[in-house]
């Protein structure tokens, strides 16, 4: 992606090179604009450093050969504005066009998103808040803001997103939102069911086709309800995230959301057994020469949800190496509108290999293929749905 970047003077601005930094990083060229202001936050050197690219000051802009507003405009894919400032989303929802940052943006015919940064008083002043809304009703995308400690040291809302959701949200600007305005109830980690109060039943499951799926959610704009059990991949906190540990726990926490979701991913490795009886405080050792444990089934969850289904899509999972016999099978007893089979391989892997399989009898091969590359596939299929 061809990005401009549009920096202006919220304190944020300091973190602006780390964002430049994971822009390359993913192979994205950035040219960066900034207002007079935000020089005292961020310097030009840095940027220049690590963009690549002199960025363009203030009013520097009539000292160059050709109109460079218009140049970016031809040139980029995404407008991004970070830290978008309280100025610069009045400014703009004001038709106000007076230094390189507001007459780039006032003239970009892709899409722009402002990624706000300052403190809560400012952002939720009703002056502002109204220029959000009046932005937003014009096409403009939003990233943010966070909520948590502000510089001045208060708590609130008005903290810049992080630079990881940002660039998420940079490429969902960039698809123009597809699932913007849909919830997605997203299901993943492993379940844990009790022994006694220190030992559980578990599975190898490690969360790393949820992660991507829940990024790819994200970059397709949807709004992402996560319901995670255990799991060795770090959080993904965005929107709204429930933590769960048995099987029943994650049916509860399912039930509780799904009536208002339009999609459900159900990525969990949920345990098929479970202990029969949970012991109190620690089984001991010392008082079983041989300890005979008796598993019972736990509920299947997803064939449980019949009555949720509606017109809601419905995407499972099964993890086999008899895949080609219970896909069609799975598909069916449990009312999905697609099915992705994967290869006992593909457990705790960064890799998986197996097939989507939807209802209509679209079959799609995946090989080896990095979890991040099949949650891509996974989220193409289910945009077709939703479209
Ligand atoms: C130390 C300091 C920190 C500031 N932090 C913010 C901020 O976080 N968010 C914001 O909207 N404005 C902040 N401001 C106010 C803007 O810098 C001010 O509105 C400025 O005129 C905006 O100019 P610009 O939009 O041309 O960059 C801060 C100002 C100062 C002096």
């Amino acid at each position: 992606m061809k990005i401009v970047l549009a920096i202006t003077s919220s304190i944020a601005a300091y973190k602006i090179p780390y964002l430049i930094r994971a822009l390359k990083k993913e192979g994205h060229e950035t040219r960066v604009v900034l207002t007079e202001n935000a020089t005292h936050f961020v310097t030009e050197e840095v940027i220049t450093l690590l963009s690549g690219e002199k960025p363009i000051v203030g009013n520097a802009y009539f000292h160059e050969k050709t109109s460079l507003h218009i140049e970016l405009s031809k040139w980029g894919d995404v407008l991004l504005v970070a830290p978008a400032d309280y100025n610069i989303i009045g400014k703009v929802a004001s038709g106000i066009s007076d230094d390189i940052v507001s007459t780039t943006i006032s003239s970009f015919r892709g899409p722009v998103l402002f990624a706000p940064s300052m403190h809560d008083v400012m952002w939720n002043n009703p002056i502002l808040q109204d220029k959000v809304k009046y932005l937003r009703s014009k096409g403009y995308y939003f990233s943010g803001p966070d909520s948590g400690e502000l510089l001045s040291g208060d708590k609130g809302i008005g903290r810049l997103e992080e630079i990881e959701y940002i660039i998420d949200d940079v490429h969902a600007a960039y698809r123009g939102f597809p699932l913007e305005g849909r919830k997605i109830l997203l299901v993943y980690g492993r379940t844990e069911e009790p022994l006694d109060d220190v030992r559980v039943l578990t599975n190898r499951s490690s969360g790393k086709m949820g992660l991507a799926l829940a990024k790819e959610i994200k970059r397709n704009g949807g709004y992402l309800i996560q319901i995670v059990g255990k799991k060795e991949v770090e959080e993904y906190k965005r929107d709204e995230v429930i933590h769960v540990s048995t099987t029943e726990e994650m049916k509860n926490a399912i039930c509780d959301k799904i009536e208002d979701v339009d999609i459900l991913i159900m990525a969990a490795a949920v345990s098929d057994f479970k202990p029969s009886k949970r012991e109190r405080g620690k089984i001991r050792r010392e008082e079983h020469a041989l300890l005979n444990v008796s598993l019972e089934k736990t509920e299947d969850i997803l064939k449980t949800l019949k009555e949720f289904k509606k017109n809601k899509i419905f995407v499972g999972f099964a993890l086999s190496d008899d895949i080609e016999h219970v896909a069609e099978k799975k598909l069916i007893e449990k009312h999905l509108d697609m099915i992705v089979a994967n290869r006992i391989s593909s457990m705790e892997s960064g890799k998986s290999t197996g097939f989507i399989l939807t209802k209509g009898g679209k079959r799609l091969l995946f090989n080896d293929m990095p979890k991040e590359r099949v949650a891509t596939l996974i989220l193409r299929e289910v945009l077709g749905f939703v479209t």
